[in-house]
């Protein structure tokens, strides 16, 4: 016996991941329910091999399903998810809503799974931003190794990260340097994204900082470590998926960059590409469809202590956000659930 499984958001570019990564993965799916607004009733989205129609996420009935993936955006979760939690299907969510309240837990599987009992106390699991995902993937073996002090990191963040609609201003927008009369104007960014990089991602905060990069200091410490300080620049840049961070770590102990790109290598969720030639290292474009979050340029950082360098590089459709909620679904499922 299996799960009975509901993606909310699934005309989505997450909802559409989560189908496809459940079906490659193999999850233990006894039924599939595929939920979208109203507008997109009867739209046809893929499961595998088969084709679902989409439901209408606000008349869905919750009563006797046991997990459902939500990616439709804060403003619907908070409405949508306790119904689901009331009805006894657990909920993962990819919203920020949940991410920071205490009682719900906020998990990266290769990181911090031991977290999934918290599920209990609402029946809600919250799932981290893109950015803060692959970089705690990465920054996990290190710090286990060498206690991480203080890090440092520049995000190079692609326009998926901003939905549908991000993915389509590129485009038209790219479309409509060449061709006079077309030009469009900027609408879901602050500024023409076409050949140009934005450094403002979500709202700002009192302090200067943006809430993106707000959101990877607070993150980081629920799921890593309390103690780790960080700092971030997001930066939107004109890629379509993938997204790519420059993270300077600085460690208690000291760590030798080769140890460390060994230490990577072994690490659970990590491909280690590093070549110091051309071309040795991966770019945004390499890494869709994958889910491994991709580590070049390991390199000692001479300016301080105990200090490295590195490059990360991941499908932020993916482990940034519907990877990572199959794998909770996982280890729910493994730990917890024990059906299937
Ligand atoms: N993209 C990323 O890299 C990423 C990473 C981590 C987390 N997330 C989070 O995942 C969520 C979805 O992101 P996305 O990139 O997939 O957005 P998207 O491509 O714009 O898709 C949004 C989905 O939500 C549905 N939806 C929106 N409002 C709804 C409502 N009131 N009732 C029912 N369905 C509704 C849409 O249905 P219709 O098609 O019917 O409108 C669509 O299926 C967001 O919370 C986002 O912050 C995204």
């Amino acid at each position: 016996m299996g799960y009975k499984v509901v993606v909310a958001g699934a005309t989505g570019n997450v909802g559409r991941e989560m189908l496809n990564i459940l079906a490659e993965r193999e999850f233990p799916v006894d039924e599939i329910a595929a939920l979208a607004s109203r507008r997109s009733l009867g739209t046809e989205v893929s499961f595998g091999d088969k084709t679902v129609k989409t439901k209408d996420l606000d008349t869905f009935d919750f009563t006797g399903w046991d997990i459902a993936l939500f990616a439709v955006g804060s403003e619907a979760t908070k409405t949508y998810a306790p119904k689901a939690a009331a009805a006894g299907c657990v909920v993962i969510d990819n919203s920020s809503l949940y991410r920071y309240d205490p009682q719900i837990p906020l998990i990266v599987p290769e990181v911090n799974a031991d977290a999934i009992e918290g599920y209990k106390n609402k029946n809600i699991i919250a799932n981290p931003n893109c950015s803060t995902a692959q970089m705690v993937v990465a920054l996990k073996p290190l710090h286990d190794r060498a206690r991480i002090k203080r890090v440092v990191v520049s995000t190079y963040q692609s326009v998926s990260g901003a939905g549908k609609e991000g993915i389509d201003e590129l485009w038209d927008q790219t479309k409509g340097v060449y061709v006079p009369g077309q030009e469009v104007e900027p609408k879901k960014f602050t500024k023409q994204i076409a050949f140009n990089v934005i450094p403002h991602i979500d709202v700002f905060m009192e302090d200067g900082s943006t809430k993106e990069e707000w959101k990877m200091v607070a993150e980081t410490k629920k799921i890593l470590d309390p103690s780790i300080k960080l700092t971030a620049t997001c930066v939107r840049v004109p890629v379509f998926v993938g997204h790519s961070e420059s993270i300077n770590i600085e460690f208690e102990d000291f760590l030798d960059e080769d140890e460390a790109r060994d230490i990577l290598r072994e690490a659970p969720g990590i491909m280690v590409v590093d070549k110091r030639e051309p071309g040795g290292y991966i770019t945004p474009v390499e890494c869709v469809g994958d889910y491994a979050t991709f580590i070049s340029r390991i390199r000692q950082d001479s300016t301080v202590e105990n200090g490295l360098s590195l490059w990360c590089v991941s499908d932020n459709l993916r482990k940034g956000a519907a990877l990572n909620a199959v794998q909770i679904a996982e280890v729910l499922g493994n730990r917890c659930l024990k059906k299937g």
